[in-house]
């Protein structure tokens, strides 16, 4: 058995945009954790902003072609359905377990889907 989830609510994610993305900071065991939050289809989807190509960031701002997080450092782009590097090979950004409730986000933080 896993530990007990944490969950983060974030307030507000109504506003946010088709083809955009907001990243939120979470304090998790003594660190501090960036995610992304996606609306792609009118879904919201959650993707730590840890790239796992070679450390840098995801951006937030306008989604690459209205779906992709993009990455500043070498421009890997990542799908936010389910964290696969797009048109490159890449090990996949970590993806969180999201569902909108109330214009809320909650997101899963143990929980790696
Ligand atoms: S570190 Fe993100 S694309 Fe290279």
């Amino acid at each position: 058995m896993s530990d007990p989830l944490d969950l983060l609510r974030v307030p507000g994610v109504a506003r946010l945009q088709e083809g955009e993305a907001k990243k939120v900071r979470y304090p998790h065991g003594g660190d501090t954790l960036e995610i992304l939050l996606c609306r792609v289809d009118g879904r919201l989807y959650a993707l730590d902003t840890l790239c796992p190509h070679e450390g840098g960031r995801l951006s937030e701002g306008p989604l690459s072609q209205g779906r992709y997080a993009t990455c500043p450092l070498h421009l890997y782009r990542f799908e936010p359905t389910n964290g696969a590097s797009v048109g490159i090979e890449c090990a996949p950004a970590k993806v969180y377990r999201v569902d909108e409730k109330d214009g809320c986000a909650l997101v899963w933080i143990e929980e790696a889907v």
